[in-house]
């Protein structure tokens, strides 16, 4: 066991789906695996292995933010090998051709977390996502007919920004949408040579005020955790 995993080596798959909230990890494994088995409680943030089309792959939740996702991707690399971790959750959109219910694929997160610059003190470091990950979710995504945008997302440290505007500089800049994690997982992801990938559906858009409801949540949801399957 880690600190904050209660499994053995070999109960987690090499490829892991990592939603922030632990009942959406229960709820992919119990709608999408063949035979799930618990792994982890520690924290009530549940994780589940079994297999999707014969392929074994394991479901855990993060918690929200950098810290969060960093301390769980942490140990899932070092102390359990797992090498492809897909990162699946909502997001804020900063665009207006960015729209509620759309899916963003991440290609790199821009952050605002202190972090990075504790690790690269006086320098920008560009959290970036796994290519064979990324083009294996685009070519599912084609596949299966499922619409997607693809770019750069901000990894914010507020959910309620002091200042709602300072969305308006990141738009500019090409930023698609604002979520809490994907910087920290890229980031930990290169640093211990694993592929990291952010598959996110719009749920709310800063831009218009729009919010889907969480019946909404649940089937837009569906399409990207069924191209987050394929890469297992
Ligand atoms: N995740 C979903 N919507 C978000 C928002 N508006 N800000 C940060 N993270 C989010």
């Amino acid at each position: 066991m880690s600190i904050h995993i209660d499994a053995v080596k070999g109960d987690i798959a090499e490829t892991i789906l990592l939603p922030g909230d632990p009942l959406r990890a229960k709820w992919i494994a119990e709608t999408y695996l063949d035979n799930p088995v618990c792994f982890n409680t520690v924290r009530n943030m549940f994780g589940y292995t079994g297999t999707y089309n014969e392929k074994t792959i394991s479901v855990m939740g993060t918690g929200m933010g950098i810290p969060s996702i960093s301390i769980y991707a942490n140990e899932l690399i070092t102390e359990f090998g797992v090498k492809n971790l897909i990162r699946v959750g909502s997001a804020g959109s900063y665009r207006k051709d960015v729209k509620v219910r759309d899916i963003v694929i991440a290609m790199s997160a821009s952050s605002n977390s202190g972090i990075n610059n504790l690790r690269f003190t006086g320098a920008n470091y560009a959290p970036t996502a796994s290519f064979n990950l990324f083009k294996k979710a685009i070519d599912a995504a084609n596949t299966k007919k499922i619409v997607f945008k693809a770019g750069n997302v901000l990894s914010s440290d507020e959910f309620y920004a002091d200042d709602f505007n300072s969305y308006k500089k990141w738009a500019e800049f090409g930023v698609l949408c604002v979520e809490m994690e994907a910087a920290g997982l890229y980031t930990v992801a290169a640093k211990h040579n694993a592929n990291a990938l952010a598959i996110l559906t719009i749920s709310d858009s800063l831009v218009t005020g729009e919010k889907t409801t969480s019946k909404e949540r649940e089937t837009t949801f569906k399409n990207m955790i069924e191209i987050a399957l394929e890469l297992a």
